[in-house]
């Protein structure tokens, strides 16, 4: 098990990255992401997603045109694109790759690379140029790269003594 002060101070200093360096990441760290999106828990364990890897540049710059405030994708090695399918699970499927997406970004951050969760993005075209159909609910594109630049400074949170209340 982990030690949970330090997980928490994992938590705490995971942070969402916006600039990347061109060099590649290797197939065992795609390969952990994959697995801890795969591991993610799901309702009535259904599994409702599918996982897209992007290596392709050509096809990060398309997308990257159609992301409104995610341009940055483009900088990035890799992505990963999760998909939640509807007919498998018409009511949780949004929450399901919500938690992956989660799993994938803390696994990404223990492996010392940088991503951002992208959801501001012209879905019904990026949808497309992944030959996504009505079935598909593009949840978000993940860029994957090593981080360029610093860590910036961690945005601060609402205290929990606004946040949380005891009855
Ligand atoms: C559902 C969701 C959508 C987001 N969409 C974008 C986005 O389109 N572009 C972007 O740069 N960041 C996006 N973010 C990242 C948030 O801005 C970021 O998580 C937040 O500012 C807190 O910063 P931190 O992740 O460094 O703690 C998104 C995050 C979430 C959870």
């Amino acid at each position: 098990m982990i030690e949970p002060e330090l997980f928490l101070k994992f938590l705490k200093g995971r942070r969402s990255i916006r600039s990347f360096q061109a060099d590649p990441i290797s197939e065992k760290e795609i390969e952990m992401i994959l697995e801890a999106g795969r591991w993610t828990p799901s309702a009535s364990h259904r599994q409702p997603w599918e996982f897209i890897v992007i290596e392709h540049k050509e096809l990060l710059e398309k997308i990257s045109k159609n992301a409104y405030y995610g341009k940055f994708i483009k900088e990035a090695p890799v992505a990963i694109v999760i998909v939640g399918k509807l007919n498998i699970s018409p009511k949780w499927h949004v929450i399901d790759t919500s938690l992956v997406s989660m799993n994938m970004m803390l696994m990404a951050w223990v492996l010392g690379i940088g991503t951002c969760w992208i959801g501001a993005m012209n879905r019904e075209k990026v949808k497309e140029l992944l030959g996504l159909d009505e079935n598909d609910y593009l949840l978000t594109v993940l860029p994957f790269g090593y981080i360029k630049g610093d860590i910036p400074d961690p945005k601060p949170r609402k205290p929990l003594n606004k946040i949380v209340k005891n009855v």
